[in-house]
């Protein structure tokens, strides 16, 4: 009944995608579904290990594309999606997120009059110096359709103009990839252990914090890394830090002579985990230090303080009635924070509307009722 080619490029698009597929291929089977993964993340560590355990069917496409600058990477992502789109004329692009990956596939499909479908639409930072906030409007402005997570994203977007008939409050489809795998999520002592951890490294509920840290504000410019990392340090000798560490973040603290602040026995880096073993880390965590927007919603939805090392967040209801705090980079803000987490446990927060493990069935419905005639009644 008509092709929806569905996009990923980067590790926080596949557990999004992987609920919107497998929902759509329930509720919607007429759809046929092609999925196009950009390689914009490539290592096995970002990016296949996350398939196997998400069931994500294998691509059917696979761009290629790699690592470059913004502009070469968004170009060379439409450059090889253009030819995709021509040969299998679907009736819509799917897309997710706020990678750039996400704003190069839609602006091929919006120049070919093919309608966007964007899910996660209208969170905004009001930074626009992040990468991000920059696709995360540029998206939204060629969507068809706009899927939203919470609440104010529809505020957002008809402040910015969208018409209000094209949004549609879902939930948060990454909600529904967190609620069917926890109970399979890998026990921290094995992804210790695995990872070649000291076996008297503490893994047990409550006995470690964890730590993640990717964005170019944070490890991009050597003196904000060096005081982030000297004020993890001491907060591990507090808390002993597990820290899964992004290809990027490793290369800057070995570019900045940064490796003497990453080797203190209470502060454990590991290599950049599966989405099973990252969930088993997450949920035993006594705080979870981070600068992803994922991070904020998932530590949410299990409870679990989240401090984030940002100075905004595009997730306001992750700080308003989940668990998270936005610190930003200043170092007596962070310990301060840290140290109420400490004493009192920290904010527990409450679920957000729709976060319920159906956020994907939601979307499934929303794209029968827009993509799939209604059948014809006879008028006798
Ligand atoms: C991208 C997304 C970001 C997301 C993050 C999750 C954009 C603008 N940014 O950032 O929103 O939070 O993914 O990880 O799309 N690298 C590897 N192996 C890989 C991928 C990357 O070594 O498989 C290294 C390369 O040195 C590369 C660098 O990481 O240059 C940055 O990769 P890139 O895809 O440009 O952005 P991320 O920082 O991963």
């Amino acid at each position: 009944m008509g092709k929806i080619i569905c996009v990923v490029g980067a590790r926080p698009n596949f557990m999004k995608i992987a609920p919107v597929m497998e929902a759509l291929r329930r509720v919607a089977p007429s759809f046929e579904l092609v999925l196009v993964h950009t390689g914009q993340h490539y290592d096995a560590a970002m990016n296949e290990q996350h398939f196997t355990a998400l069931g994500i069917p294998r691509p059917d496409i696979n761009l290629e594309v790699g690592s470059g600058t913004h502009a070469l990477q968004t170009a060379e992502v439409m450059r090889r999606f253009e030819p995709v789109v021509d040969q299998a004329s679907p009736i819509a692009v799917l897309v997710v997120g706020d990678v750039n990956s996400t704003l190069a596939c839609s602006l091929v499909a919006a120049k070919k009059n093919i309608p966007v479908i964007h899910v996660e639409a209208g969170l905004r930072s009001g930074d626009r110096t992040m990468p991000e906030e920059i696709n995360r409007v540029l998206t939204d402005q060629m969507a068809d359709l706009l899927l939203t997570t919470e609440r104010s994203a529809a505020d957002n977007l008809i402040r910015e103009g969208v018409d209000p008939a094209r949004i549609h409050f879902v939930g948060n489809v990454m909600i529904d990839t967190l609620r069917l795998n926890l109970p399979r999520a890998v026990p921290t002592a094995k992804t210790v252990q695995e990872a070649g951890g000291l076996a008297n490294f503490p893994t047990g509920p409550k006995q470690y914090a964890v730590l993640t840290l990717h964005r170019p504000s944070n490890v991009d410019d050597a003196r904000v890394l060096r005081t982030l990392l000297e004020t993890i340090n001491e907060m591990s000798r507090d808390v002993p830090v597990l820290f899964p560490i992004h290809p990027r973040t490793r290369d800057k603290i070995e570019r900045f002579g940064l490796t003497e602040l990453v080797s203190a026995p209470t502060l454990l880096l590991l290599p950049p985990l599966g989405y099973l073993e990252m969930l088993g880390l997450m949920k035993d965590a006594r705080v979870v230090l981070t600068d992803s927007g994922g991070i904020q919603e998932e530590t949410t939805a299990l409870g679990v303080p989240c401090i984030t090392l940002r100075s905004t967040t595009e997730r306001p209801i992750t700080a308003e009635q989940g668990t998270n705090t936005v610190v930003g980079q200043n170092r007596e803000r962070i310990l301060a924070v840290f140290r109420d987490i400490l004493v009192t446990g920290g904010k527990t927060g409450r679920i957000p509307e729709l976060w319920d493990g159906h956020a994907a069935e939601r979307v499934a419905r929303v794209l029968i009722g827009r993509y799939l005639p209604a059948p014809k009644i006879k008028v006798a």
